[in-house]
């Protein structure tokens, strides 16, 4: 299946779609310093829990190529600094920490056999790490093909489903995950229409994944946020299925702002609500979502819309996700399989192993 490519390794440098200017415009940014690609994540050139995670772990492996570290204590050093700037760019999805783990525990074993071995060593540590990263962005893949194949199971044959925000290609570097089952269920012969709300204020609905499901020529149907509710009551919607960024162990899920009203509505409605994520997003060292930091972003993307002033000189509030909890889920589709609730047992045993 052939998506759009968000992100990629170049001997150039890390090469990002411009998210920011989609619909409109398709422009690719080359960065060959690693803080301006942090800059690059913060600033939504790329977005998206596990696309967020592929950039960190290509950022860490940019940072370390280009040290001018000589020895193998200046190399750590600057690894540590090169982590904690991605560490800073965006609190809620946690696929950022997950990257920046596994860079820490492979840097320690790298750092293990280089001992002693100067300049040769520290050389094989920045090729390793570009390996590793290069290892992350095709693991996504797979598990976004994986996602796709569990969750097209439960998609009905027919009818219309729902989504929120952009969980598709751009989010992830594979085929997307809520996205990535859609596809999946529409490539085995699912007739399905997607709606779509515009998730506003950053609207990733309206300017990305109407974007993607257009270009693959699924029908889709564009809707502003407030007639959610009237949808799910009206509108004949058999499913919706939504990313997320964080999951806690009991199951509670943060996504983008406005899921939890969704969820809260599809249960009203009868509307089974599926949750489509990599292991990657379980956090299973909080109990629950009330422990998920939420990203407050600028007043300035609710009170401007496209760079113009919407709103008089008032106090805006953005927090950019919200929390579902678990007892509105009605499955979390991952590579390893579905969970149904209680969902603890099973997210305690996959995420037990993630990578
Ligand atoms: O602020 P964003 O655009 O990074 O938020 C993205 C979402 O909330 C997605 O639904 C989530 O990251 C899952 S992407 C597969």
């Amino acid at each position: 299946m052939h998506t759009v490519e968000p992100i990629r390794w170049t001997d150039a440098g890390v090469v990002l779609l411009d998210q920011r200017r989609l619909p409109l415009e398709v422009v690719y940014h080359t960065y060959s310093d690693y803080r301006e690609l942090a800059q690059a994540i913060k600033d939504m050139v790329i977005r998206g829990a596990p696309a967020i995670g592929v950039a960190a772990a290509m950022g860490i492996a940019l940072g370390v190529q280009h040290s001018q570290a000589k020895t193998l204590d200046e190399l750590r050093a600057e690894f540590k600094t090169i982590c904690e700037t991605f560490a800073q760019t965006r609190p809620t999805a946690v696929d950022l920490f997950w990257a920046i783990e596994r860079f820490e525990r492979r840097f320690a074993e790298l750092a293990v056999a280089a001992q002693g071995s100067a300049a040769t060593g520290l050389q094989q540590i920045r090729d390793a790490l570009v390996e590793e990263a290069l290892k992350v962005h095709q693991e996504r893949r797979e598990a976004d093909e994986r996602i796709g194949r569990f969750g097209a199971a439960l998609l009905p044959m027919h009818g219309r489903v729902m989504t929120q925000c952009n969980a598709g290609a751009l989010a992830t570097g594979g085929i997307g995950t809520a996205l990535g089952v859609i596809r999946m269920a529409v490539e085995s012969g699912h007739r399905l229409d997607v709606l779509v709300p515009e998730t506003r204020p950053y609207l990733q609905g309206a300017r990305l994944t109407a974007w993607e499901l257009h270009q693959d020529g699924i029908p889709l149907t564009l809707i502003t946020d407030n007639m959610v509710g009237h949808f799910l009551k009206t509108g004949g919607v058999r499913a919706v299925i939504v990313g997320a960024d964080r999951i806690a162990r009991n199951g509670d899920t943060a996504n983008k702002i406005g899921t939890y009203g969704i969820a809260v509505l599809a249960r009203e409605h009868d509307i089974p609500f599926y949750v489509a994520a990599p292991v990657s997003t379980f956090d299973l060292t909080i109990p629950s979502g009330d422990r998920i930091p939420i990203e407050e972003r600028s007043e300035e993307e609710v009170t401007h819309l496209a760079g113009a002033r919407i709103a008089p000189q008032v106090r805006a509030a953005h927090p950019a996700f919200d929390v579902t909890p678990a007892r509105l889920i009605t499955a979390i589709i991952t590579e390893r399989g579905v969970a149904r609730p209680p969902f603890e047992p099973a997210l305690a045993a996959w995420g037990a192993h993630k990578a």
